[in-house]
């Protein structure tokens, strides 16, 4: 079976492998619309509504022979993105999206149909959508993780081993101590590096409604480890709201107290490594050329840090 509609690649997602892969991408993103017709084709799939897209992957809405909805998705394999098969495997459609077939040569995967019309990232309620969040990256992160996935350990040590050559790129020297600082964390926590299936990136618009549960995880990048370097995607999207509470720490530990209740995490560890998160971005914002943090990032830490001094490791006021 073949279709007639194009598949074109939206511009936007051009521009964001052009940007981050440079040539590479640009020869994928060329490629793209081939490799998409010739999996319709071999799975018998006909298109059903408009493309859609984020920053990585191109998503065909699509009927499968059997009249059933379905997405088929496409994406460039990465590092970060090789254990999605494994980890949508283990998880097996509980509290994520199911995944029906999968082609392991250009990790492009046939998933179960979600509502994207409906992202939690319409939930207007911030603390609502946070909820139902932190639920669902609870019965995630309980999974313990199989064998063959990147781990943390590694990402850890690796990001270790770069911080000394990377932070005289900052220009602000409270930011240079800042990036430090969270690299000292992490050399705390290296030796429990954590053994749990993780998501990697659970913020807002990698939730979407579905019909077996209201709401479902998509769009994972698996990878072994402590609970605690979950978090930060759901702490640092929706920003404007965080800036618009008038109170930023106030606003961050709040979000940080309902995630790691929700995980009944110990909250010196899941400082630490929400930390090692910042350390992870602020490495790649430095990589990519830039020599200041996001505001975002700093105003997270710093709140994560200041309330670790004021609370100490004793209970919460
Ligand atoms: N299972 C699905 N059902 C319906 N729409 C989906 C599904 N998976 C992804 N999408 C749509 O495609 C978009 C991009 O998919 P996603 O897996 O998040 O890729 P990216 O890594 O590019 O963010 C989502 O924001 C959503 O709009
Ligand atoms: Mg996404």
């Amino acid at each position: 079976m073949t279709t007639s509609i194009p598949v074109d690649v939206p511009d936007a997602l051009a521009a964001s492998y052009s940007k981050s892969q440079g040539a590479a991408g640009r020869a994928w993103v060329a490629a793209l619309p081939g490799l998409a017709a010739g999996f319709l084709d071999r799975w018998a799939l006909r298109r059903d509504g408009p493309a859609r897209h984020g920053m990585a992957s191109l998503v065909l809405p699509v009927i499968r022979a059997d009249g059933t909805g379905a997405v088929l998705r496409l994406q460039r394999p990465t590092e970060e993105n090789a254990g999605v098969v494994t980890g949508l495997r283990v998880w097996n459609g509980d509290g994520v999206v199911r995944l029906l077939d999968h082609d392991p040569d250009t990790g492009t995967t046939l998933l179960e149909r979600l509502d994207a019309s409906r992202p939690l990232s319409s939930v207007p309620d911030d603390g609502e959508a946070l909820r139902i969040l932190a639920g669902l990256l609870a019965r995630l992160v309980a999974v313990p993780a199989p064998g063959g996935l990147r781990r943390l350990a590694d990402v850890a040590a690796a990001m270790l081993d770069q911080t000394p050559g990377a932070v005289p790129a900052l220009r602000d020297p409270a930011e240079r101590r800042l990036v430090r600082t969270c690299a000292s964390a992490v050399a705390e926590l290296v030796g429990e590096p954590g053994d749990r299936l993780l998501h990697w990136d659970l913020h807002y618009d990698n939730v979407l409604a579905g019909r077996r549960e209201p709401w479902l995880a998509i769009d994972p990048e698996p990878l072994a480890g402590d609970p605690g370097f979950d978090l930060l995607p759901a702490l640092d999207n929706r920003w404007e709201e965080v800036v618009a509470t008038g109170d930023v720490p106030r606003a961050v530990l709040r979000r940080f107290d309902v995630l790691t209740e929700a995980l009944a995490l110990d909250r010196r560890r899941a400082t630490g490594w929400t930390l090692g998160r910042v350390l992870q971005n602020a490495l790649w914002d430095i990589q990519d050329g830039e020599t200041a943090l996001h505001p975002a990032q700093v105003a997270i830490a710093t709140a994560l840090l200041d309330g670790q001094t004021r609370r100490g490791a004793g209970p919460r006021a």
